[in-house]
């Protein structure tokens, strides 16, 4: 692992990192699941975590063997039904929602001088972060609609790092997801993962909740 005096930037993913968004994309999910007749599991939720909106639709459809009984333009019709249900929750959102530690977190970054970016493979990342209050703090965001492969290509991670000037191993990534992490490693950046150990045990350190995310534990870690 690199040192921690090397670290220069830190890449945010977003949904199950920043909120609880990822919970409202697994109601959406799972609300459409229900409605073309794929079956649901616990597998197929923690593997649609960090995955692309088009990507995902075909991993429901699959799970029930039914990607062939829809044309494209059915397709984009369920992926648009889908957001706009999940739409319907991130607009009740406020700051409050926003994880424990996570505010902090973000101005102990400003207060030292690291430069940070958004790595999120949502379309609605920036509408997320204009209702938790914290634009501001992400003024690099990565488009992901400019990438030619989603998590867990390192494609995203890279781009993070080339928008704030940085090397991959001067970067460090959190993610909650499997995917992500798997990502944020093939770009040669070092990997937080936020929640379980068993899920994220590529993950360089994991730390159970937003709480613990903080840049002495991080240290700790490192050196
Ligand atoms: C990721 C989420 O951040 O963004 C996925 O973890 C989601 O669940 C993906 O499918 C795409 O999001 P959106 O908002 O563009 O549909
Ligand atoms: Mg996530």
């Amino acid at each position: 692992m690199v040192k921690f005096a090397d670290i220069k930037g830190f890449i945010f993913d977003l949904d199950g990192v920043i909120a609880d968004t990822s919970s409202f994309h697994t109601t959406a999910w799972h609300q459409l699941a229900d409605k073309v007749g794929a079956p649901w599991s616990q597998e197929l939720e923690d593997g649609l975590k960090g995955i692309s909106r088009m990507d995902s639709l075909e991993m429901i459809l699959n799970a029930g063997g039914l990607s062939n009984n829809y044309t494209d333009e059915e397709k984009q019709a369920l992926a648009e039904e889908k957001n706009t249900n999940y739409l319907a929750l991130v607009d009740q959102m406020t700051p409050a929602d926003i994880f424990p530690g996570v505010k902090e977190f973000l101005e102990s970054l400003e207060d030292n001088h690291y430069k940070i970016s958004l790595a999120s493979a949502s379309k609605n990342g920036p509408r997320v972060l204009a209702k938790l209050g914290l634009t501001d703090y992400f003024p690099n965001v990565v488009d992901p609609s400019t990438l030619m492969k989603g998590k867990p290509d390192p494609e995203i991670y890279i781009k993070g790092a080339e928008i704030l000037g940085l090397k991959p191993e001067e970067c460090i990534g959190i993610e909650d997801a499997a995917a992500g992490i798997e990502a944020i490693n093939a770009a040669n950046e070092t990997s937080i993962g936020i929640g379980s150990k068993q899920l994220l045990s590529e993950a360089d350190m994991v730390f159970a909740n937003t709480e613990e995310l903080t840049l002495d534990n991080i240290k700790a870690n490192m050196n």
